[in-house]
């Protein structure tokens, strides 16, 4: 029997799960890790807990499944983008936590920026906005930050990867420093046209080009993992962002094809093929994954919260014990309330881009309890889809598929689902295979590895397991969602 392990490490956990020779699940291993907060705003990881638990849950699967490493054809990996890590190419330590993509700290990095007139140079560079979100500016602020780096950087002695280069410069025993475009095009120093590193970018930013991996297509050969980590060698044959792998794990193949994932935030990409379409709405230009030398782009549209709203009824306000509680005590709420929460707790992503406002609640009166808290928490997400979904097609010209195709945790919920279809005014699909991001990486590795179908005979394998049709009409839904964007107006003015 022939498998391939996809290894997904993302922002609270990491997962490692094993694929057979059908593409389907034959064992998962998760384990979550510590998040650190050492000032507001601030959110790190420590880059050896992404080691221990990759190295760990790999282990399980491989000894729960009783395989060994020659049974495996090939590993994926796909990983939480933007999280920047800075080593040393000797010791193989990082000099500094890692820094996650949720972190603020550069805000005052990006103003300055800003302020210098940068950001249409940067934005037609990258696809990206000077935002503290990606991985550039956090680089910096390791350099300036952590005595001698920037000389140590200048001399050749330290690396700079994303969660996948880090993972794969570890389990290679320090043989690759690579990363795929997807992950690259994440960083804010990717010429997304030129697939190049932009010396510009990295002047600006005062990165030294000796730091940067090389970057890859999506499907090739990244290296061998050494012997002592996973039991043999295993080439590792597959490397996509979560968000990317995603996209490929619902078979977004063609232009106008769209995916929305709801993890701890939600993030919608849009398919534009061959072009990268530069947008007027505030929305990224990104790689939606490359494959023999050939870029397919895509608009995406990144929230920060969406999953994170359900934890909060269930760990703030304490109204639900478990996530899958919502959609149910949702569904009790009083149809005649309007209850709007604008779930900016971190601030508001795209298309606002608003880092320093706050959330709020609209429309309560003494009759508004958990039921409506729930609905409007599970609403929100909705509505932030739509921004997108909106933004989205205003800026794409092409044909548009008329359904969005969902996964993640939140997409388990009826309730929820049932409620975007409406919020849109289009069709939800979700697939009967929840694992979409790790089956896009496993993917990528088995069809490098020659065991799993192309592109075409991938996408025919892709089932439905529900289609949510909207059942609102119009004019109660364009209300509702006037109410919304009054209600985002109203905590960006705060
Ligand atoms: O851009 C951040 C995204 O890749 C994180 O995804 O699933 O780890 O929250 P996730």
């Amino acid at each position: 029997m022939t498998y391939i392990l996809a290894i997904d490490q993302g922002t609270t956990s990491t997962r490692a799960i094993l694929f057979d020779a059908e593409m389907q699940v034959a064992a998962v291993a998760q384990e979550e890790f510590a998040q650190h907060y050492p000032q507001a705003g601030w959110v790190e990881h420590d880059p050896e807990d992404f080691w221990e638990t990759t190295l760990s849950t790999c282990r399980t699967v491989i000894k729960d499944t009783g395989i060994s490493s020659t049974d495996i054809a090939g590993i994926g990996i796909t990983n939480q983008r933007e999280t920047t890590i800075v080593w040393d190419k000797n010791t193989g330590q990082a000099i500094h936590n890692a820094i996650v993509w949720q972190d603020r700290r550069t805000a005052q990095i990006c103003e300055t920026f800003r302020n210098d007139g940068r950001e249409d140079m940067v934005r037609a560079t990258t696809g990206l906005l000077l935002d503290p979100y990606f991985s550039g500016t956090k680089v910096k602020w390791i350099l300036d930050t952590v005595e001698g780096a920037r000389a140590r950087a200048e001399a050749g002695e330290l690396m700079f990867g994303t969660v996948d280069s880090f993972l794969i410069w570890r389990l290679t025993g320090g043989a690759s420093h690579v990363t795929d475009a997807t992950n690259a095009a994440r960083t804010l120093m990717y010429d997304i046209r030129k697939g190049d590193w932009s010396d510009e970018i990295c002047d600006m930013l005062g990165v030294p080009r000796a730091m940067l991996p090389e970057v890859k297509d999506c499907a090739a050969e990244f290296g061998t993992t050494l012997g002592a980590h996973l039991g043999g060698s295993i080439p590792i044959l597959g490397v996509a962002g979560d968000q990317h792998a995603a996209t490929l794990g619902q078979t977004c193949f063609k232009p106008g094809m769209m995916k929305s994932t709801y993890g701890t935030g939600c993030f919608a990409l849009l398919n534009t093929g061959d072009t990268p379409v530069l947008s007027e709405n505030r929305m990224l230009t990104t790689i939606a994954y490359q494959l023999d030398g050939t870029p397919t782009y895509a608009l995406e549209g990144s929230i920060f919260i969406a999953g994170a709203a359900v934890q909060w009824l269930r760990d703030g306000l304490g109204i639900i014990g478990k996530a899958s509680e919502s959609g149910v005590l949702a569904e009790k709420a009083d149809p005649v309330q309007d209850v709007i929460l604008v779930p900016a707790f971190t601030g508001l992503g795209a298309p606002y881009w608003q880092p320093e406002c706050r959330g709020g609640m609209f429309g309560l009166t003494r009759n508004s309890g958990p039921a409506e808290f729930a609905r409007a928490a599970l609403q929100s997400v909705a509505y932030q889809t739509r921004d997108l979904w909106e933004a989205m097609r205003a800026d794409w010209k092409g044909d548009t598929q008329v359904t969005l195709r969902v996964d993640g945790g939140m997409s388990a919920s009826d309730w929820a689902m049932q409620s975007l279809s409406d919020i849109l005014g289009a069709a939800v699909d979700r697939p009967v295979m929840q694992e979409t991001t790790a089956l896009g990486a496993a993917w990528l590795a088995g069809m490098q590895a020659g065991v799993y179908p192309d592109q075409e005979g991938f996408a025919a394998t892709w089932a439905l397991d529900r289609e949510f049709k909207p059942m609102l009409d119009a004019g109660r839904r364009d209300a509702a969602y006037d109410r919304w964007k009054r209600a985002v107006q109203a905590v960006i003015g705060v």
